[in-house]
């Protein structure tokens, strides 16, 4: 895996997530609307926290605009134990780049990357209210397993419902033709 790829016009570039990242992923979660921090379980607020992700071996990437800001950001957990085989995928798009293409593209990288490890059954959890993440994961194959009623409380104390979307990997390749992925793993492939 090289970790970085270009993306289309909108010149936002995909990189692993290393140190030199990290300062400006501390500002892009500072930047991100209270809601949208909802989704991810670690403490984003935490800068020790973020720095110690580049360090810790975790596949992570930030799409990186021209002037070096973090535009998004996706992430591929591998659950633990007798869940060995899912991956969890985390993913939030900046204010800035909303609705060109960013969120789908670091979607499609994390799909990826996760079948390529080997994942065989691939899950994200949405806010029931977040319209475009839904439809994004749709798209990419996800169907809804499960609504958590009640299951998170956004920083106000208000309730709101969890939905599981899930991914069935029933034969790697046939999966990643589906998804029309092969390419972007050719190019992952490629030694850096
Ligand atoms: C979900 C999210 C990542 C989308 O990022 P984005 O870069 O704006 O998305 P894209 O421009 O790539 O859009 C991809 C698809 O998502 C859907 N979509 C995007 N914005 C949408 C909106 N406002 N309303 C409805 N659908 C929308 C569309 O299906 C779109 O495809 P189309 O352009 O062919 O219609 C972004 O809204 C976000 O960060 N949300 C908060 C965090 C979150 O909910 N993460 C997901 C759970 S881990």
């Amino acid at each position: 895996m090289t970790g970085t790829d270009q993306v289309g016009a909108a010149g936002v570039t995909i990189a692993a997530l290393d140190a030199a990242h990290t300062d400006a992923l501390v500002r892009f979660f500072a930047g991100l609307p209270e809601g949208d921090r909802t989704f991810i379980k670690e403490d984003v607020t935490d800068p020790a926290a973020v720095r110690g992700w580049a360090e810790d071996g975790s596949a992570r990437w930030v799409g990186l605009g021209d002037d070096g800001e973090v535009d998004g950001y996706v992430a591929v957990r591998r659950l633990p134990g007798w869940s060995d085989h899912v991956a969890e995928l985390r993913l939030v798009v900046g204010p800035r780049r909303r609705g060109a293409g960013l969120g789908r593209v670091l979607a499609r990288h994390a799909v990826t990357e996760a079948i390529a490890s080997g994942a065989t059954k691939l899950v994200v959890e949405v806010v029931a209210e977040q319209g475009a993440a839904l439809a994004l994961f749709t798209g990419l194959g996800f169907r809804g397993e499960a609504l958590l009623e009640d299951h998170i409380r956004d920083r106000s104390g208000q309730l709101r419902d969890l939905m599981v979307l899930a991914h069935r990997v029933d034969a790697t390749w046939s999966a990643m033709d589906t998804l029309g992925l092969p390419e972007a793993l050719d190019e992952d492939a490629t030694p850096a």
